[in-house]
This record gives C-alpha cells, structure tokens and sequence, in this order.
C-alpha cells in the first residue's frame, strides 16, 4: 500500500466560473500556489464582442472536468490530501456561477469534504496575497474587473468594507465597449494597452468622470458618449449601426485615440482611489482585477503613490485576470475559522454581504 505523504499544510481547490474563464487551482495555506489553471473562452465569444451568458454556461460544463483534473495533477494531490473545495458564489453571470456551483457541490459531496463560497471581488482584492507580497492590514484595494470598479478597505482577510464603486459603467466593462465600438475585438483591454503604446495620450482631452467631487465613487459613462461623439463628430454614416460601430480610422488615429481614452480611463482609477487613500490614512494600496494588468495604470499608479507617500502593489498580471489561486487563497482564512457552506446555498449574480 501507498504511504501517504507527510501533511501538506492546508490544501485548498479553489474553483472559479463567474465569468467566460473556467478555473482551477490548488493552494496551500492560502499563499502558495501549486497550480492554477485557467481555460479561456475569448474564442467563444469573440464573435460576438463581448461575453454571451448561454454560451458561457456551456463552455464551463465542458471544461470543468478536464481543468480541475488538470489542477490536481500539476500540484501532485489527490482528493484525500484536500482540506476544502472553495467556489465562487457571488458575483457573477447567474447561469455561470449555477455550473460552477453546482459542480463544486458534487465534488464536495462525493469526496466527502468541506465547501466554501467564495466572493469574487474579495478573492480579486485578496490576491495579491498569492502572489509572494504580504501588504500589512489594513490597506486600501482597488477591484478594476469587466463587470466591477470597487474600493474595498481591507482590515483583515475577512474583513473588506466597500468604500466606494462605479455608479455606472465599470473600468473593464468601458474599455471592452469602446474597443467594440472601433472594431479592435473582445477582450480590449490588452488591444487598447498594446495600441496606445504607439500613441498620444494628450491627442484628445476625454472627460474624467466624478472628478470635482470629494467622492470615492467612480463613473465612466460620461467618458463612453465623449469618445462614440469625438469619433463620430468627425463623420457621418447612416443606418442602424451608425451609433455602434465606428468608420475605419488611419493607424496614428487609431493610436492616439487608444491613449487617450486609456489615459482617461487610468487618471480616474487613479485620483480616486489616491484620494480615498490619503482621506482614510492607508500607507498601502492594492490594485487587482483584470485592468489592473494595464500596463499604463501600473506605471501611473505607482507614480502616483510614491508622491502622496503611499506604497502601490500589483499582483502580477496572471494574477489580476479571474483566476481560481485568489478564489482557493481567499478560502483559506474560512476554513481556517470554519466558516464551512451547506449544499442548499444559492449562488447570486448580485454582490451578497460579507462572503
Ligand atoms: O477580472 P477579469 O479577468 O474578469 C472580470 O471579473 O470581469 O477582468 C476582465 C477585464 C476585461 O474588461 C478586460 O478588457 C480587462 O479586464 N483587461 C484589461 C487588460 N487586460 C484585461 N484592461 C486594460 N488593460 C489590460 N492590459
Ligand atoms: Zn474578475
């Protein structure tokens, strides 16, 4: 008979379909990962410049299986080694979020092991933890994802007081219409970021949403209608389509009106969440969720932090995008105090209290 491995800390399967990616991972102690796998679905919904809910739902309930096999077999554990399966629960695409729930039930249920849910936003703002950096409590994080534009005050690994928040649009969900809008694909932000590279970030001054206001909201709408209007100010083209698709654009045009928008978009992630920092006296600053992988809010952020005397951190960009490694290493601190889910809990596609 096989001699088991001398214990390996507590192991944790953490798995992840709110969205178009389907995750999974498994990491010890809630720090170190030893596998994160994550099959993508932008192929699937490319076509359609954006993320189709129906389509999502299947695409997970087929690569559930062979991911989270793929996860054991990377960190050379078996069910047995495993502590918990962790699942996110909230927020989400409801039909998304019911494959993955649903699935993380069985494995639980058939394995015979604890389940966690798990909070997308707070795994997002917690990630930075499995990521080898260890901000100090409490820190102030900003959630920058397709679907969220948060500011969380973090006063422990359970503790995450919302701040402030997008009133319309979120960062991501902005950047992926507009790049919709000038017919650059789905997902825009690596487009836009690889495009305003080459470009003018003080070619077109967009609007800053909120930005007179001492609040730590954000808004991005008003940025939105300021680019379809500046790009279609210019031409006109008739039919149904008009407000959706904007007329070919030169390359140098195209460039400078990427760094442009992203500036706009970027000096507002910035200014507020500078601002909510120095208003509520955290030394640190978290930015996490898929716009922070932006290569120019990294740079402007840090910038930023470093005048006001504020230390920024990023999780490293594998880290920012959905991931299931921040969902198993956000469980962590609920295993450990036992805050175990029953079968019957429901997943909601709406943020619910605490996790
Ligand atoms: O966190 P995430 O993977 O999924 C959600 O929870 O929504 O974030 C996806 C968002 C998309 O809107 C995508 O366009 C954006 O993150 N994104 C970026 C970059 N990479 C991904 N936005 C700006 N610059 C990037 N390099
Ligand atoms: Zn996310």
């Amino acid at each position: 008979m096989a001699l088991r491995p001398p214990s390996r800390g507590l192991l944790i399967l953490g798995i992840e379909t709110s969205c178009d990616e389907t995750a999974a991972a498994v990491v010890r102690n809630g720090l170190t990962v030893l596998s994160s796998e994550v099959a993508s679905q932008v192929r699937t919904h490319a076509p359609y410049g954006g993320v189709v809910p129906e389509l999502a739902g299947r695409k997970h309930l087929e690569n559930l299986i062979p991911v989270v096999k793929a996860a054991l077999d990377e960190a050379g554990v078996e069910p047995r080694d495993l502590a918990a399966v962790a699942i996110t629960s909230s927020p989400g695409l409801l039909g998304a979020l019911l494959v993955g729930t649903t699935f993380a039930k069985s494995l639980a249920m058939g394995w015979s092991l604890p389940l966690v849910e798990v909070n997308h936003l707070h795994a997002h703002a917690l990630s930075i933890f499995i990521d080898r950096r260890r901000p100090r409590f409490p820190f102030l994080s900003l959630v920058a994802s397709g679907g969220h534009t948060s500011l969380f005050e973090v006063t422990s690994p359970l503790q995450l007081k919302l701040v402030g928040r997008t009133r319309d649009d979120a960062a991501g969900e902005v950047i992926d219409k507009i790049a919709k809008f000038l017919g650059l694909g789905y997902p825009g932000g690596p487009v836009i970021d690889s495009l305003a590279r080459n470009g003018d970030p003080e070619a077109v001054r967009f609007p800053r949403g909120l930005q007179r206001s001492r609040t730590s909201d954000f808004s991005f709408s008003g940025l939105k209608t300021a680019v379809v209007n500046h790009v279609l100010g210019s031409h006109t083209i008739d039919g149904p389509l008009a407000d959706h698709y904007a007329p070919p654009l030169d390359e140098q045009a195209r460039c400078d009106l990427a760094a442009s928008f992203q500036e706009a978009v970027v000096d507002s992630l910035v200014e507020k969440t500078i601002q909510a920092a120095c208003d509520r006296n955290l030394a640190t600053i978290v930015v996490s969720g898929g716009v922070a992988a932006n290569s120019r809010l990294r740079i402007k952020m840090t910038a930023a932090g470093s005048s006001a005397g504020r230390r920024v951190l990023f999780p490293s960009p594998r880290f920012c995008t959905d991931n299931a490694a921040m969902v198993a290493g956000a469980a962590a601190p609920l295993v450990r105090e036992k805050r175990f889910s029953s079968f019957s809990f429901r997943p909601s596609a709406r943020m619910k209290d605490g996790h």
